[in-house]
C-alpha cells in the first residue's frame, strides 16, 4: 500500500483478504503448522520456501500486523516482539555481539537505559552515551573502531527532548553504521524517521500504537536501505555464513531489504523467543486502525494542557515541544509538523510535598506507571519510579522532586483542564 497516505495505511495496510476470506485480520491461535511431507517442512527450515512451522519464530497474525507497521514507517520488513524492551534488545543485539560498541543518546526511556548501561555490558557490549543535543564533532568523538550502531528516541521518554534525526543519521553513515530510532512517542503518524535517514525503527507498541492499555508489545522495522555488504567487516553476523543456520549469509541471500529482519527472526527469535502472542497482535491491529485519529487528539490535548499549565502561578516550568518557549520548538516544527504526542511534563513550585498534594486532588486523571493510552494519567517520578533517589540525586539526574509527567488521553480537553484547576485549588 506504499502509494497510500499514512491515515489509509493505519486502517488497511498489511492484510488484504482474498475472495471470501475474513474481513478482519484472523487470529491464528496455533503454536504449530501441519505439512504433508518432511521435504515440504525441510524447505522452510532451510529458508528455501516461506511459510510457518512454529509460532515462536513466526505466525501469520503477527506477520499481517508487522507488515502494516513496516508500510506505515516506510520500511521493507518488520517483526513483532513481546515487548518494547525486547525490540530494542534485538535491534542492538542483531548488530553488536561480545566486543561490540554503540553510541546512544542519553535522553532515552529508563528501562532502555538500564538495558544498555547495565545488562548489555554483562554480555560484552559497550555503550557510549552522548547528549541528545550533541554537535557533529561531539558525535564523531564518541565513535570507536568497534562501533556498530547509533541509537536515539524521536521524542524521548520522559525528558521529551526531540532528536535531530538527520544529524545523527549523517554521522552514523559517515562511520559506516546504521541509525536505530525508537519512535514510540511520535508514532509513524507524526514522524517517520526513515524519511530523515534512519535505518531501523523500533517501538514499544504498548504505548500509542495499542493505545488502550491492553497488551505489552514491541516492533522492529527495517528501512531496507542500509548496505550491510558495503561494511561487511563491521557486521559479520549479517555478512558471513551463519553456522547455526546451514551456513546462510543473510545479507547475500536476502539483500538489503530482508537481511536484518530475517536474522532477527531466524536466529534471535529462534534462540531467545520473545514473540508477541497472536491475540496481542490482533489487539495491536485494532489500535493501529485508529492511530491517526487518536494521535491528532492526543497532541491537541497535550498542547491545550501545556498552554494551560504554562499560565499557572503554581508551575515552575513546562516541557512540551509545541510551546514556542520550549527548547525543542523549532526542531519539532521540522520533525513533527503535525504535532508531537500527549505527554507533557511540568515542575511544581514546592517540590515533592506540592506534587503529592496536587496529585492527591486529581479526580479524573489517574496516578499510573504508564503513558500514552486513551485515559489520562500522571506520575511523580520522585515518589514512584525514582523514589530511591534523594532530592539532590534527583536534581543531578535532571528530574526535579516536583516534576509531574502527565499523559493526556483522549478526553475532552476542558475536562482535563477543569480537573487540574480543582487540584490546584485544593493543594
Ligand atoms: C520509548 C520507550 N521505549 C521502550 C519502552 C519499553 O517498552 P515495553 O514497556 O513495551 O517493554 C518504553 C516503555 O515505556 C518506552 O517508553
Amino acid at each position: 500500500m506504499s502509494d497510500f497516505r499514512i491515515d489509509t495505511k493505519c486502517v488497511q495496510a498489511g492484510y488484504r483478504p482474498g475472495n471470501g476470506e475474513p474481513r478482519q485480520v484472523p487470529i491464528i491461535q496455533s503454536t504449530t503448522f501441519k505439512y504433508d511431507t518432511s521435504e515440504d517442512m525441510g524447505k522452510l527450515f532451510d529458508l528455501e520456501a516461506s511459510g510457518y512451522f512454529y509460532t515462536r519464530l513466526q505466525n501469520p497474525t503477527n506477520d499481517f500486523v508487522a507488515a502494516k507497521i513496516a508500510d506505515m514507517e516506510g520500511g521493507t520488513a518488520a517483526m513483532l516482539t513481546s515487548s518494547g524492551q525486547a525490540a530494542n534488545f534485538f535491534a542492538i543485539f542483531c548488530l553488536c555481539e561480545n566486543g561490540g560498541h554503540f553510541v546512544c543518546s542519553s535522553s532515552i526511556y529508563g528501562g532502555t537505559f538500564n538495558l544498555f548501561a547495565v545488562t548489555l555490558p554483562k554480555m560484552g557490549i559497550e555503550v557510549t552515551f552522548v547528549s541528545p543535543d550533541a554537535t557533529e564533532e561531539e558525535l564523531n568523538a564518541a565513535f570507536k573502531p568497534n562501533t556498530k550502531a547509533v541509537f536515539g528516541e524521536t521524542i524521548a521518554n520522559p525528558a521529551l527532548t526531540v532528536l535531530d534525526i538527520e544529524l545523527f543519521a549523517k554521522v552514523a553513515h559517515a562511520h559506516g553504521v546504521p541509525l536505530i530510532m525508537d519512535n514510540t512517542f511520535a508514532t509513524p503518524v507524526h514522524c517517520r524517521p526513515i524519511e530523515w535517514g534512519c535505518d531501523i525503527v523500533t517501538h514499544s507498541t504498548t504505548k500509542y500504537m495499542d493505545g488502550h492499555g491492553v497488551g505489552v508489545g514491541g516492533v522492529i522495522v527495517d528501512s531496507g536501505k542500509f548496505d550491510w555488504m558495503a561494511h561487511a567487516d563491521k557486521f559479520p553476523g549479517l555478512c558471513t555464513p551463519d553456522d547455526s543456520y546451514h551456513g546462510i549469509t543473510y545479507a547475500e541471500k536476502f539483500g538489503k531489504e530482508g537481511a536484518f529482519i530475517t536474522k532477527c527472526t531466524a536466529q534471535l527469535m529462534r534462540d531467545l523467543g520473545c514473540i508477541q502472542s497472536p491475540q496481542n497482535a490482533f489487539y495491536l491491529n485494532l489500535g493501529l486502525e485508529s492511530l491517526h485519529v487518536r494521535m491528532a487528539r492526543h497532541a491537541a490535548n497535550g498542547q491545550a494542557v501545556a498552554e494551560f499549565l504554562k499560565a499557572r502561578p503554581e508551575v515552575e516550568t513546562v516541557t512540551y515541544s509545541g510551546l514556542p518557549t520550549d527548547k525543542y520548538y523549532e526542531r519539532a516544527k521540522k520533525y513533527l509538523p503535525k504535532g508531537g504526542c500527549g505527554v507533557v511534563s511540568f515542575e511544581l513550585k514546592g517540590g515533592r510535598p506540592a506534587a503529592e498534594a496536587f496529585m492527591k486532588g486529581l479526580k479524573l486523571i489517574a496516578i499510573e506507571t504508564h503513558v500514552a493510552d486513551a485515559r489520562s494519567c500522571c506520575l511523580n517520578p520522585a515518589t514512584s519510579t525514582h523514589r530511591q533517589l534523594t532530592d539532590e540525586q534527583l536534581r543531578d539526574a535532571g528530574i526535579p522532586a516536583g516534576l509531574i509527567r502527565l499523559s493526556c488521553g483522549l478526553e475532552d480537553p476542558q475536562d482535563l483542564i477543569d480537573d487540574l484547576t480543582q487540584a490546584f485549588a485544593n493543594m
